[in-house]
């Protein structure tokens, strides 16, 4: 959940360092550090806190380097502290890492017995210190980059300088994305494409295992058993337009707009508007498919949690789905023709990665619904499930989310067909409808004044609670999630039959609670769980259509979204779900891009 970016330039690197850490803020804004080689030292400058904390350091003190390397830091071991920003040094040693070392405690303890002093907590300098004394025993630098490799246990992505090689960068991954960018006459690493991307296009993405040496025109890529190896080189569309925010105050805002396109353009990839046909990419044949394990984290596994509903009902299909940090350890019994479906934004989060080399180590079929589609979990799953939504720079996934749902939502119609479970007019009828989503989205977006309007109220309140039935449910604990990660405010999701279950005994005049109901064969249960939260003087907001909002009791607040099929009203009710969330955030004066304790990709346990 770091960045890390490395550059062997030929001209000035640090406002380049800058640039591409502030891509890379995304990833982890607990502090920022560069180093880079002036007259042959390698210098540092660090700082806590965001990217802006560490510009104002090197408006003091200038880096005049033109090979250096950068960080932005989601603090694992160690305090957010300059201390313990990267980079970490150890003797001619300089370096950068994302990742966690899980054997970093007992490396530490051999290392000091041996008389090494140790000056952070972090397990990263464990990494520098082996290094350094692999160099100081007179191995060559990727001799000891190699023995240093295979002494450590766990993720890392790095990028290292070693002071007296001053034209050279070195680099590893293992369990962390590491790229390689070729420019002219200089040459990049980076976490990701949108690191690199002001620099070049051209980019060759490491192996699990490999390590490299860069210098200023090429780069010598190793195999994790010391092989070299040549990587295919790409190009990639990660441009800095991308990565704007327009006219809008928040990558969230944009995002949030950037729906209806987002929702087109990863439709686009499975319906056919012409034949009404829906095809899951792939080659995948859900005839064969006798059932779906679904495994994600946090908002990915809020979709698919919506994709249970539509595959069972439409597909007929039995679903199985467990967030990725419980099934990588539960390990549940393999049953033949099951379909693995991981569901990641970046492809790199590491529970989510782990639940899928563990269905393919089970022999298991695996796919993989992913917006970044060069990413780790992209390359390694049988099958790509692509989601088109751009790069999602906001820390709360609203875009990638929708796409997420209107991707799966097209792979239950194409297996519905498949299995004979819808004829060729109810497929068409079925396609025609999603088709439709991009607009009913756009549509739902206009009640954003009336969202507006109850931020200030909601703002003040301690804790808040979704609820809704069907898949409603799933939008629920979505909608608290966006809430509870960008305003800090306390909130929960129940499905509405749940809420006489206990969580009623919450209910207060000062417990807001959120009801999301479309007038559908569950609305009339949900207005009955509304009335029993209403007896109890609970404040409600409730979220339906024309057609509920008919029947809405007096008193309450109702936000009307565009009435349509269920099939889509979870995309449909989820913008505005959203909306609410980050207006009460900029309510609250909240960091809405980059909420506190968060990252976008968590690339480690
Ligand atoms: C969503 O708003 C959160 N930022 C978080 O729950 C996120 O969905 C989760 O970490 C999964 O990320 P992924 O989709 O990149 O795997």
């Amino acid at each position: 959940m770091c960045g890390i970016i490395g550059i062997v330039g030929t001209a000035p690197v640090q406002d380049r360092l800058l640039e591409s850490l502030k891509r890379l803020e995304y990833r982890g804004y607990d502090s920022a550090g560069i180093a880079g080689v002036v007259d042959g030292r390698v210098q540092r400058r660090r700082a806590k806190g965001k990217i802006a904390a560490l510009q104002a350091v090197l408006t003091d003190s200038p880096l005049t380097a033109t090979v250096g390397i950068g960080h932005t830091r989601w603090a694992t071991h160690g305090a957010p502290n300059e201390v313990n920003a990267h980079p970490q040094s150890a003797g001619r040693v300089t370096l950068v890492h994302n990742g966690i070392i899980e054997n970093f405690a007992e490396l530490k303890r051999k290392l000091q017995s041996s008389g090494r002093v140790f000056e952070s907590e972090t397990d990263t300098e464990v990494i520098a210190q082996l290094l350094d004394a692999e160099l100081a025993a007179g191995c060559a630098p990727l001799v000891a980059l190699k023995a240093t490799l295979d002494q450590l246990t766990g993720a890392f992505a790095i990028a290292v300088l070693i002071e007296g090689q001053t034209d050279m960068i070195l680099g590893a991954r293992r369990g962390s994305p590491l790229v390689v960018g070729y420019g002219q006459g200089e040459m990049f690493l980076g976490s990701d494409a949108l690191a690199v991307g002001p620099f070049t296009n051209r980019i060759a993405y490491l192996d699990e295992g490999d390590y490299v040496a860069i210098d200023h025109s090429s780069a010598q890529i190793f195999d994790k058993d010391g092989k070299p190896v040549e990587r295919p080189l790409k190009i990639v569309s990660a441009s800095a337009a991308l990565v704007e925010k327009g006219n809008y105050r928040h990558f969230m805002e944009k995002e949030i707009h950037d729906q209806p396109d987002a929702c087109q353009h990863t439709l686009s990839a499975y319906l056919d508007p012409v034949s009404g046909k829906a095809t899951a990419p792939g080659g995948v044949d859900f005839s064969k498919v006798t059932r779906i394990q679904i495994i994600a984290c946090g908002t990915a596994y809020y979709a698919g949690l919506i994709s249970r509903y539509l595959f069972e009902s439409l597909a007929r299909l039995p679903v199985d789905i467990d967030v990725a940090s419980e099934f990588r350890y539960r390990e549940p019994p393999v049953i033949p023709g099951t379909l693995a479906i991981v569901i990641s934004q970046s492809g790199e989060t590491a529970d989510t990665l782990a639940g899928l080399r563990w269905c393919k180590a089970q022999g298991l079929t695996t796919a993989a619904v992913v917006n970044v589609h060069e990413s780790t979990m992209a390359r390694e799953a049988d099958v790509i499930f692509p989601t088109h939504a751009g790069p999602e720079i906001g820390v709360a996934s609203t875009k990638a989310f929708t796409s997420q749902v209107a991707a799966l939502s097209a792979l239950a119609v194409a297996a519905a067909a498949a299995r004979g479970h819808v004829d060729a007019t109810e497929e068409a009828r079925l396609t025609a409808v999603l088709l439709e989503a991009s607009r009913l989205i756009a549509q739902s977006i206009q009640v954003e004044d009336a969202i507006k309007a109850l931020a200030p109220d909601l703002a003040k309140a301690r804790d808040v609670l979704y609820f809704g039935r069907g898949a409603m449910s799933a939008l629920a604990l979505e909608g608290a999630l966006k809430l509870k990660e960008i305003s800090y405010i306390h909130a929960e999701g129940y499905a509405a039959g749940e809420l006489k279950h206990g969580p009623i005994a919450l209910i207060d005049e000062a417990t807001p609670v959120i009801v999301i109901a479309p007038s559908d064969h569950l609305f009339e249960k949900t207005m009955s769980n509304m009335s029993e939260v209403m007896a109890r003087g609970g404040p409600i907001i409730l979220f339906t259509d024309d057609e509920g909002a008919k029947h809405a009791p007096p008193g309450i607040k109702v936000i009307i979204a565009p009435t349509s099929d269920d099939i889509v009203a979870p995309l449909v009710f989820a913008a505005p779900i959203q909306l609410l969330a980050y207006y009460v955030a900029v309510q609250k004066g909240a960091d809405v891009d980059q909420p506190r304790n968060l990252a976008k990709s968590v690339t480690v346990e």
